[in-house]
C-alpha cells in the first residue's frame, strides 16, 4: 500500500510503498478515506526515524472487522484514533477506538474528530455544566479551538473566542 512516511528533509514526509498493516486480534483493518493533520503530529515529524509510519486520526470503511469480534463490522463507515499509521491507504485501528460515522457527516469532517474533537470535549467536561456560563477559548481558530467554540455554544455557554490575528481569522470563524 501507499503511505506518507517520515522523511529527513522538509516537508518531512514522503509518499512511499510499505507493507499492508497486520492487525492485532483487537484491531480492525480500515480502508482510509480521510485523515487529519494535528498540530502535535506535524511538529513531531522531523523527530521521527526516516521511513516510520505516522498519523493519528482516520476515517474510512472497515475492510476487515477485529478478529476477536469486538467493534464495528465489515463495511461500516467509521472514524477513530489509529494512534499511528493513519496516513496510509490501510490502517490497523483498535476496535474500541472506532465509532460509526452518521450519514450526514462526511469522511473529511469525521477525520477531524478523534484527537481535536475529543480534546475539546474532555476539556469542556472538566468545566462541568456550561449552560449560561462565560467561556473563553484561546487558539479559537485551531483544530481544538474551533470545536471547543461550537461545543460551548451548543452547551449554552456565552463563548468568547481569543484569536491571534483578527483579520486572518475572520474567514475561519465566520461559519461558527
Ligand atoms: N493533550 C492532548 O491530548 C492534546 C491533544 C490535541 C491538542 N493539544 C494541544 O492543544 C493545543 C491546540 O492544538 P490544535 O491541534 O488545535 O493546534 P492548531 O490547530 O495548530 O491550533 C493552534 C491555535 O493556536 C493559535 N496560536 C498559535 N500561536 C499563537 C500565539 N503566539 N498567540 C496566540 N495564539 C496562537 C493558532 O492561531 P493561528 O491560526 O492564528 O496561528 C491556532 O488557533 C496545542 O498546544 C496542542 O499541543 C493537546
Amino acid at each position: 500500500m501507499l503511505a506518507l512516511t517520515a522523511a529527513s528533509a522538509a516537508p518531512y514526509v514522503a509518499l512511499t510503498s510499505v507493507p499492508d498493516p497486520m492487525p492485532l486480534p483487537d484491531q480492525a483493518l480500515v480502508r482510509v478515506r480521510a485523515f487529519s493533520l494535528n498540530r502535535g503530529e506535524v511538529t513531531d515529524l522531523p523527530k521521527l526515524p526516516e521511513g516510520s509510519m505516522t498519523g493519528w486520526d482516520v476515517a474510512g470503511v472497515v475492510e476487515r472487522a477485529a478478529a476477536d469480534g469486538s467493534g464495528p463490522s465489515a463495511s461500516t463507515r467509521v472514524a477513530g484514533l489509529a494512534g499511528t499509521g493513519a496516513w496510509a491507504q490501510l490502517a490497523a485501528v483498535p476496535a474500541s477506538r472506532l465509532a460509526a460515522i452518521p450519514d450526514e457527516v462526511s469522511d473529511a469532517q469525521a477525520a477531524t474528530l478523534p484527537t481535536a474533537g475529543m480534546t475539546a470535549l474532555r476539556s469542556l467536561e472538566i468545566a462541568g455544566l456550561l449552560l449560561g456560563k462565560r467561556m473563553l477559548v484561546t487558539g479559537a481558530t485551531g483544530g481544538v479551538g474551533r470545536i471547543a467554540v461550537q461545543l460551548g455554544h451548543a452547551s449554552g455557554a456565552l463563548v468568547t473566542a481569543l484569536v491571534r490575528d483578527m483579520a486572518a481569522s475572520a474567514g475561519r470563524l465566520r461559519h461558527l
